[in-house]
């Protein structure tokens, strides 16, 4: 199987693998999107299959949440469980204490919501994520389309003071048109290189009227675990 794969995509798959061998019989599962979380779950699906496991699923997005049907997990919405056992889903980026840069799919609000509600995240990776200081990765800012020209000037504000090396943003966009979330927002990235303080630019995006949600995650990951091109994994 692996074979077949480009390096970075076995690593993806040697995570996923290694992400769903940690599931039990009976418990409620988040389900990441992006890439990395669509071999998981596939793979889990498998697991389900084979193992008979009784899953619950609650997906981070609507894509996810159309794959997982697919293959034949219950999928319900996140109003509808109290808590989540585990949430496995993919990053962008992730240092040395398991902060995260997520949303590079568009996904972050969702991710962050289900993650919330989760008694442990695990975050599956390929080598590439894996980041001294977080930045590189454009940073992810989910606003509301009403005003959004005032949202994006009032974060270059805040950038202005932040302990970061690029302070450039742009409103993301496919085939010439905004790029809408799930939500039907709209995303701002910000192309930051480095962010020296991630737990203070954190609050301050967060109270910036307009900003919605942002994709730095701090204090929600428990476990990365880093597949490699190989099959072998790691755990961190
Ligand atoms: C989506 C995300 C993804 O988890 C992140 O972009 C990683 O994606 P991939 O597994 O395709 O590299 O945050 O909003």
């Amino acid at each position: 199987m692996t074979e077949t794969l480009s390096p970075a995509e076995a690593g993806k798959f040697a995570a996923a693998m290694a992400s769903v061998a940690e599931i039990e019989d009976g418990m409620t599962v988040g389900l990441g999107t992006g890439s990395t979380a669509a071999w998981m779950v596939r793979a889990l699906a498998r697991r389900a299959r084979e193992d008979g496991l009784r899953l619950t699923c609650v997906p981070t997005s609507d894509r996810t949440a159309g794959l997982a049907r697919a293959l034949g997990l219950t999928v319900v919405g996140l109003d509808e469980v109290d808590r989540i056992d585990v949430t496995i889903d993919g990053a962008d980026e992730f240092d040395g204490h398991l902060r995260l840069i997520k949303g590079g799919g568009a996904a972050h609000l969702r991710e962050k919501l289900v993650a919330a509600a989760s008694d442990r995240m695990i975050v599956i990776t390929d080598p590439s994520k894996d980041v001294e200081t977080l930045g590189a990765f454009p940073l992810p800012i989910e606003v509301i389309p009403m005003g959004w020209k005032g949202t994006e000037a009032r974060i270059r504000a805040v950038l202005e003071t932040a302990e970061v090396d690029g302070r450039d943003t742009a409103l993301r966009m496919a085939e010439g048109k905004p790029v809408i979330t799930d939500e039907g927002n709209y995303v701002i990235d910000a192309h930051l290189g480095r962010i020296g303080d991630p737990e203070g630019l954190a609050a301050a995006l967060a109270d910036i009227p307009g900003v919605v949600e942002h994709g730095l995650f701090i204090g929600l990951c428990d476990t990365v675990i880093i597949g490699h091109p190989d099959g072998r994994h790691e755990t961190r």
